[in-house]
């Protein structure tokens, strides 16, 4: 979705609000700063060669808060009413690129935070159905097993999760097949993120909650992160 179309979006959605209780009750997009998703060469990664059904994580919209970039093998052209924990509603618009089949979320999840560090993960896309984990295709935590749809906005399927992982916007630039982020929707954590983990993560090295750079470095899951928890 190009930066026009948000702004048009937003005010759309003001204005289709009409309603004082319904404009209240909407999450609007939150635009940051456009960050060019680029692979671990620093090439900017092409929509065309993200593999599918594959845990790629980048960080946005700062430079500590992990996101999923996941290609999920088919289109996902079907918008999705959510709601955050707070009870504001939004529509998710589905998938991008050249077949619609590109979405990102934040991978931090929204029971108790558990994210994808390098030394660990409880929480990644599994595509196939596990003893704890009765759906197929789903992000699962297994820290306390909430699962997400990632392709109706991570949509919580089970779980103590009380809304959907934030959504990252993405845009898609036809003529170059290149993919940028550009903002979120839905319930960011991020405020609570930094509160549970400020220290941790200074104690690590860099700025917590320094923004994202203009590119941000796109890595497979297992490259990025020693060991993955399984469930
Ligand atoms: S932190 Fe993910 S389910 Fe509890």
């Amino acid at each position: 979705m190009q930066r026009r179309e948000f702004v048009k979006f937003c005010a759309a959605s003001a204005a289709a609000a009409g309603a004082p209780a319904v404009a209240a009750a909407d999450a609007l997009p939150t635009l940051y700063g456009r960050a060019r998703l680029v692979g671990e060469n620093g090439a900017p990664l092409k929509a065309a060669a993200v593999p599918a059904e594959r845990n790629l994580i980048f960080h946005y919209p700062f430079a500590a808060t992990p996101c999923f970039l996941l290609n999920l093998g088919r289109p996902v052209k079907a918008s999705a009413r959510l709601v955050t924990a707070d009870q504001r509603s939004y529509e998710w618009k589905g998938g991008v690129g050249p077949r619609l089949s590109i979405v990102a979320y934040s991978a931090i999840c929204a029971h108790q935070l558990a994210y994808p560090t390098r030394e660990i993960s409880f929480i990644s896309y599994r595509r196939e159905k596990s003893a704890r984990n009765k759906f197929a295709n789903v992000i699962h935590c297994c820290a306390e097993h909430s699962q997400y749809d990632p392709a109706e906005g991570a949509r919580v399927l089970a779980g103590p999760a009380p809304q959907p992982l934030a959504a990252i916007l993405l845009e898609h630039d036809p003529k170059t097949d290149e993919l940028s982020a550009v903002g979120t929707l839905g319930g960011e954590m991020f405020n609570q993120f930094f509160a549970k983990y400020e220290m941790k993560l200074a104690l690590e090295g860099g700025a917590p909650r320094a923004t994202a750079d203009t590119t941000s470095v796109v890595h497979e899951l297992e490259n990025y992160c020693r060991q993955q928890v399984r469930c």
